[in-house]
């Protein structure tokens, strides 16, 4: 079936591609992995995994998404007539299903906290209440499902009106906003006294906290950064056009997911050390440590309301992208159109997403595996699914697909050139390394 949406240029599907990539993960786990695996290190290592195993990862997702002009199930399905590949579709289908039902929460938190931050809620000056305030937010049933769901409606309010109208357009407004606001952050941040020191300990390694934890934590964040694993990169690479150049996107993508994570970390680091707090916190950071920090500096509130604001924008402008997933596969597998596809996924991901809301407040007593049920879809989503979907494709285009069929669509059908030595390191990477590096993230997880 012919598509009757898309991107309407090479620099929509680039902005829409950003938009997915920079999320959460760049402004809250890479800050705090980043503290707790000896800075520059860990930066370093970073990325030298993105360019060395992410990359190629979302290169596969990208030629799967454009050879196929499908959905993740039909991909697979129309690239290998017949066989059971069209499984791995599915797993990427389960798998943006996952991460949204949490995600949504973690979304509905920055709304909260956005709010609290304009009601003037942080001026309180010892540390110890933040951390009260974040055991609030996150254990309180109602607050939480509230959040959760009016983050979720705005997710879908984006999706219902479409590639080129909603996503797209959105994207163009919202990334430029994170950017600036960012910066202007990072301003403030780095001209707080003492700032000097966060800035050494981002820029200067500190190698004795590496140990292959710390390489397999750079790798999953890497992959979890790009949004690789569950479909998303296939479906928006799907609306894009056959002319544009796949690398120079792809390349672009992980460019600016990269600076964002490291503009975040400029962002938050030198305040952290400004205030004498140690920036070991773990997760903490963002919802305690930086209200904490943003209420005792001169012109915090606005940095607050800023931060925030960025946060809410990132989470959003990535859920934007798992939820079209399961959209378009509803849309082009069951034949429904935007709005039934739209409300199913709402109806999915409100139970879902209900659950997790709940599962460190009133269904706090229900564990499955030992986790809670947050927990739990976090743990399955990174170990099994998303890597999962991960490896599967870069299996695929590394040994299912031809040789041929990688070179068409890589180069556009003969348009952009690379030397023969360049396809053929592109192609290795994706073959051999790709697959082991996502194999060792998910056995990592699974032990
Ligand atoms: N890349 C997003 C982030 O950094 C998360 C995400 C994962 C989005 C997978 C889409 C798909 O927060």
């Amino acid at each position: 079936m012919a598509r009757q949406d898309g991107f309407g240029s090479s620099f929509g599907t680039l902005i829409a591609l950003i938009g997915s990539a920079v999320g959460l993960g760049n402004l809250w786990r890479f800050p705090y992995l980043v503290g707790t695996n000896g800075g520059a290190a860990f930066i370093i290592i970073y990325l030298i995994c993105v360019v060395f195993l992410c990359l190629p990862g979302m290169i596969s997702e990208f030629v799967i998404g454009r050879r196929s002009q499908q959905d993740v199930y039909g991909a697979f399905k129309v690239l290998a007539p017949g066989s059971k590949w069209k499984y791995a579709g599915l797993v990427c289908v389960l798998g943006v299903t996952t991460v949204l039902s949490f995600y949504c929460v973690v979304g509905g938190w920055t709304i909260d906290y956005l709010i609290k931050a304009i009601g003037m809620k942080f001026s309180v000056a010892d540390q110890g209440a933040f951390n009260n305030i974040f055991t609030s937010v996150s254990t309180s049933s109602t607050k939480n499902t509230f959040y959760m769901l009016i983050f979720l409606v705005c997710t879908c309010a984006v999706v219902l009106m479409g590639v080129k109208n909603g996503i797209e357009k959105c994207n163009k407004v919202m990334m430029p906003v994170l950017f600036v606001l960012l910066i202007v952050i990072m301003v403030r941040s780095l001209t707080l006294p003492g700032s000097g020191e966060g800035m050494k300990f981002l820029f200067k390694p500190d190698w004795s906290k590496v140990t292959t934890s710390t390489v397999i934590a750079a790798l999953g964040q890497g992959f979890f950064s790009l949004s690789l694993g569950c479909g998303t990169i296939i479906t928006y690479a799907s609306y894009s056009n056959k002319k544009d150049n796949l690398f120079k996107t792809s390349g672009l993508t992980a460019l600016a997911d990269t600076m964002v994570a490291i503009l975040a970390s400029i962002a938050i680091m030198p305040s952290v050390f400004s205030y004498g707090i140690s920036p070991t916190q773990g997760p903490g950071l963002a919802f305690v440590t930086l209200p904490y920090v943003f209420a005792n500096m001169p012109f915090g509130w606005l940095m607050g309301i800023l931060f925030f604001f960025i946060m809410f924008i990132a989470a959003i402008s990535s859920s934007i992208s798992l939820l079209e997933v399961m959209v378009a596969y509803l849309i082009e597998e069951f034949k429904a159109n935007r709005m039934k596809a739209t409300l199913l996924s709402f109806s999915v991901v409100l139970i879902l997403g209900t659950l997790c809301a709940l599962s460190q407040g009133a269904l706090s007593g229900v564990h499955i595996f030992k986790k809670n049920i947050f927990d739990f879809f976090d743990f399955i989503s990174a170990n099994v699914l998303m890597t999962g979907g991960g490896l599967l494709a870069v299996l695929f285009v590394g040994w299912r697909l031809s040789k041929k069929d990688f070179k068409d669509e890589f180069t556009s059908s003969g348009k952009y050139n690379y030397s023969p030595w360049f396809l053929s390191t592109v192609l290795l990477l994706i073959k051999y390394l790709a697959p082991i590096g996502v194999a060792l993230i998910m056995i990592n997880g699974l032990i």
